[in-house]
């Protein structure tokens, strides 16, 4: 019989909802794991959205106030699932109460913000989960075991691209995520943070970068209610966009590889086309998110002219098993943050991590910031962190 953990979530929007579903999920997928989930406590501003939640998922109870749940001796585990300008103060204050945390990207603003919170959890000894959810992909997952084995030679470089339409529609609400004080960066924190870890996982440490920026869309109307998610505005007043919409950057590996990180929020065509290619002296690895359970393969002897394989991931990948029973059966996004449940669970059951860690969330957002830099110095930036 699994004992339980007191879980609360922080911010019912996009991202609370799919932390609450995975959390409802993880007996159906890892029955396995000693600890169960209980959801205690929601906590939202937005009026009547925590009562919605709680008739829905079956949370105990409810507060619009999140210093509640720091409060609530039933909580052991907190989903910090509110806007990027609250993960510092929130991560902190939970860490500090002895909470453990399942904190989503990017994060905080800053760098500092991720370390402020990384060394918040360091200090009280708790564990520390990071939706970088792309690493759970069971064909991610392949991928860096294949690059590792070193099936495709030594890695020269790679290619990692994050494009989406989310922000394209002119009426797209001016929001949190469009605001410096609330959002921080744009594109950056919202998907080059991804990329940044995406490439880190597959190819090891960042060492250097340079970077451009755009805002292509320069103004948008602000909205005149509460949002969730990427909500539309017609008609209200308008503000400016003061974060990023577009990104490139090329990148230098402690490796010694090169790359190419390209994210952009306002590309009209493209929905959710994320990946990366990662090139080898003897072969590649292709992944595209929308086939998420697919690889494109090259490896042989052959140099030029060798073909690509399409590979299906299956049982025996990542925790593709823990889904479905043969290859070529698709698992879906929500499936990831399932994963990434069982990972922040099973870290909390063993007293070890496993999963993206705040280190991890540190090591992005140190890439995140030296783009900044670089956008502003025009020239190649160290990473550190
Ligand atoms: N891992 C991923 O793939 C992924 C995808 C989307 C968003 N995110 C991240 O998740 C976070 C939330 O994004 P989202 O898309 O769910 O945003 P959202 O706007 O849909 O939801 C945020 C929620 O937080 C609530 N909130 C704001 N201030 C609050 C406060 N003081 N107390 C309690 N609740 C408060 C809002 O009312 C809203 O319901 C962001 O950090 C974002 O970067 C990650």
């Amino acid at each position: 019989m699994a004992s339980t953990l007191g879980v609360a979530v922080v911010g019912f929007g996009w991202m609370g909802r799919v932390h609450t579903q995975a959390y409802v999920r993880l007996a159906h997928h890892f029955p396995q794991l000693g600890l169960r989930p209980e959801l205690v406590l929601v906590a939202e501003e937005v009026p009547g959205r925590a009562e919605e939640a709680a008739a829905q998922f079956g949370f105990a109870s409810t507060t619009r106030d999140w210093r509640a749940v720091a409060a609530d001796p039933r909580v052991q585990a907190v989903s910090i699932t509110a806007p990027n300008f609250l993960h510092r103060e929130i991560g902190v204050a939970m860490a500090e109460a002895g909470k453990h945390i399942w904190i989503e990207k990017p994060v905080g603003l800053s760098a500092a913000d991720a370390s402020a919170v990384a060394d918040a959890v360091a200090k009280a000894g708790v564990q520390g989960t990071v939706g970088f959810n792309y690493r759970n992909a069971p064909a991610v997952e392949r991928a860096r075991q294949l690059i590792a084995s070193g099936e495709i030679g030594t890695v020269t470089h790679v290619r990692v691209r994050l494009f989406s339409d989310y922000a394209a529609h002119p009426d797209g609400a001016l929001t949190w995520r469009y605001e410096r004080d609330r959002g921080g960066s744009g594109v950056l924190g919202d998907l080059a943070s991804h990329g940044a870890d995406l490439a880190r996982f597959l190819l090891g440490d960042i060492s250097a970068l340079i970077a451009d920026t755009a805002v292509f869309v320069p103004e948008r109307a602000r909205p005149t209610g509460a949002t969730a998610g990427h909500a539309r505005a017609v008609g209200g007043e308008l503000g400016p966009v003061e974060n990023e919409d577009y990104v490139s950057c090329l990148l230098r590996f402690a490796s010694g590889a090169r790359g190419v990180l390209e994210a952009c929020r306002v590309s009209v065509g493209e929905q959710n086309n994320y990946g990366f290619e990662v090139h080898g002296t003897k072969g590649a690895v292709f992944w595209d998110f929308r086939r998420m359970n697919e690889l494109g393969v090259s490896v042989g002897a052959s140099y030029q002219d060798q073909p690509v394989s399409t590979v299906f991931v299956g049982p025996g990948d990542g925790e593709f098993g823990a889904f479905q029973p043969g290859a070529a059966n698709a698992m879906g996004y929500d499936d990831l943050k399932v994963i990434e449940a069982e990972r922040f669970v099973r870290s909390v059951a063993e007293g070890v991590p496993y999963g993206a860690t705040l280190g991890d969330a540190v090591r992005s957002a140190a890439a995140l910031d030296a783009m900044s830099r670089s956008v502003v110095s025009g020239g190649w930036e160290g990473v550190g962190g």
